[in-house]
This record gives C-alpha cells, structure tokens and sequence, in this order.
C-alpha cells in the first residue's frame, strides 16, 4: 500500500468552494449587526464625514428616510448619536437627543431596536466625556455619573431600548442601571463600552460629532479610557461592568483588540459586542479607493475575524450592506 505522502493533508478541505462552504467553523449573519447614525441638531441638510463613506450625519428629518431605507436593506438596530447645537461646561440640554428617539420610535414602532450612546462629548464646550474641574485639568467622576444617570432616564422615557455609556467613567453602569430600575425601566439593557481604549482610530467619528478634545488643560482621554498598553485593564473594566449589571459588553476599537474580545469570550457568559469603529473603517474605505484592496471582501474578513474572535455582535458603519454583501460572500 502506498502511504500517503502528506497523513496530515489540510489541503483536502480548502479544495473548492463547497467544502469551504461546508467545513466554515463560523457564519456571519446580517442579523447580528448594528448600524451607528448620527443625528444633528441645526444643520439644513444632511452632511458627509470624511472617510466615512456610505455614512452620513443626518438631520432629524433625514434621519427618518434613511432608517426607511436601511429597514429595506435588512437592518434594524442601530445606535444612535445625537449631536446637539448648544454646548456648556455643566448645564446640560438633553431635548434634542429626547426628540430624535421620541420621532424615530413614533415612526417606526417595534419595527426597529434603538440603542443610545450615552457621552457628555458632543454636549461639553471642551469636548471631554464629562464634567471637568474648574482648572480644566481633571474630569470629575461623580458629577459626570450623575449627569449621565439623568440622561439615560430621558432616553430611555424617549423610547431607547438600550443605553450604551461610552464615557468611561468608574460606577457609571451600577448607577444607571439603578436609575433605570428605580422608575420602572428594568426592562432596557446596558450595552456597556466595557473594554474602550484610549485610540487614534476614532478620529472620523470625532469629525462627524465635533468632539475632539483639545481645548481644556486636558489634552486627551487617557485618564478615562483604557491604555493599549494594558490589555488586564480592559478585561478587569469589562468584569467589573458585568458586576455592575452590564447586560452586553462591548470591546473598541475591535479589529486592533480582537485578543480582548478572545480573552472575554472565555470569561464571561455575557454577550460581546466588536465595534469596527470609524478610523478602522476608513482605512478600509481609502485602500478601497486605491485600489488596494477590495472593500466589501476587506470588511466581511474584518467581520468574520470578529465573530471568530467571540463577538456576538458587530457594529460596523458597513451593517447597512450586511445582508447583500453576506449573501453574495464567496468562500
Ligand atoms: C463617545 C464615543 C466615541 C466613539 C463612540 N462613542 C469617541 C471617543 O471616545 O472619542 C468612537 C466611535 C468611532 O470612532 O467610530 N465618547
């Protein structure tokens, strides 16, 4: 009998389309994604972000016919960013994001899942997730959890389904999770940016909220948010948040992180959610325009490393073209 030259040939499986297809150890599904939208208050017309095409900030009107047609593209969770016109240090003006969610849910009813980022960035003058002190060098904890607790009440009286606290702050999902409960919102989840890392790939995102810090004392938002050079902190943050009552939690940047979201996976029994978030997004997009690579094949391996990784969920800036780009996805 000849003996086979290779026992321990891999080949076999990756031989055609069909047996890829049948042997994948994963499978993206378009349900499993969120769309984020961007809401402005005071601008006449929608406006574009740089790098992140296919996305647009919308005004309260437009808002409604993009969800319209994203409904018929096959999504319906999205979270929401509201950008409101006037900002303060410490007097906070939440009806516009109340109106957005009390329009979109009127509108739509159950038809949609609605998720709230809930952050001071796009509210503050300085443009930090908080309260800051009088020398502008420091971002108070409390003050901030207690502004954020109140806010996440009006969302939710709004029509929220979930609130997503980006904001970094030590206590804030115990907090507001006890605020909820308190008037009767034990039925709305917590969606918590448990392991949110202090990165240069937001910057898309801050364009399109205007929330770059940088006018305070304090020049960024490493005393909040998590180092990249300390992956335990991310895992302790996102267990401590789990403790907290934190019903899902999110890891961000997610394609930089996917060891994070490796790691949680293993300790957690709570849902993960990856945010592909928009620095990483555009990178895709302008290697796309180079022709460097091909985009709808680059952001269904970012999701698929995702999902293989642990996440349950993903929100991409892409999630609108989930459905056509999955159903057509070659193996
Ligand atoms: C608000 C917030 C940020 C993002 C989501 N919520 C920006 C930041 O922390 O500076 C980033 C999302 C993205 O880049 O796609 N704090």
């Amino acid at each position: 009998m000849a003996q086979a030259q290779y026992p321990f040939n891999q080949r076999r499986l990756r031989a055609g389309e069909a047996i890829r297809e049948l042997t994948a150890d994963i499978r993206l599904s378009a349900r499993q994604f969120i769309q984020p939208l961007f809401v402005e208050e005071g601008i006449e017309e929608p406006r574009n972000v740089e790098g992140l095409n296919g996305v647009r900030v919308d005004t309260l009107e437009t808002v409604l016919i993009t969800i319209e047609q994203d409904l018929k593209s096959g999504v319906s969770k999205f979270l929401i960013f509201p950008v409101p016109l006037r900002r303060s240090a410490e007097q906070f003006d939440f009806s516009f994001a109340v109106r957005v969610f009390e329009t979109i849910r009127t509108k739509f009813g159950n038809k949609v899942w609605l998720a709230a980022d809930l952050c001071l960035c796009s509210y503050t003058t300085h443009g930090h997730c908080g309260i800051l002190n009088k020398e502008g060098t420091k971002l108070l904890n409390d003050p901030t959890v207690g502004v954020l607790s109140n806010y996440a009440l009006e969302l939710v009286k709004a029509g929220a389904d979930c609130i997503a606290p980006s904001d970094m702050m030590d206590g804030r999902i115990a907090a507001i999770r006890s605020k909820l409960d308190d008037h009767g919102f034990d039925d709305r989840a917590i969606m918590s940016y448990a392991a949110k890392f202090s990165s240069q790939f937001y910057g898309p995102f801050r364009d399109a909220c205007h929330s770059s810090p940088g006018q305070a004392a304090l020049k960024d938002r490493k005393t909040y948010q998590i180092s990249p050079l300390n992956g335990k902190d991310a895992i302790a943050s996102a267990l401590r948040d789990e403790q907290e009552g934190a019903d899902i939690l999110m890891v961000k940047p997610a394609a930089l992180y996917t060891d994070v979201i490796a790691a949680l996976h293993l300790q957690t029994n709570r849902p993960l959610a990856a945010y592909h978030v928009s620095g990483e997004y555009a990178a895709i997009e302008l290697l796309a325009e180079k022709g460097l690579l091909n985009r709808e094949a680059a952001h269904l391996e970012v999701w698929t490393s995702l999902v293989r990784s642990g996440a349950n969920m993903i929100i991409s800036y892409a999630a609108r073209n989930a459905t056509a780009w999955i159903n057509e996805m070659k193996y």
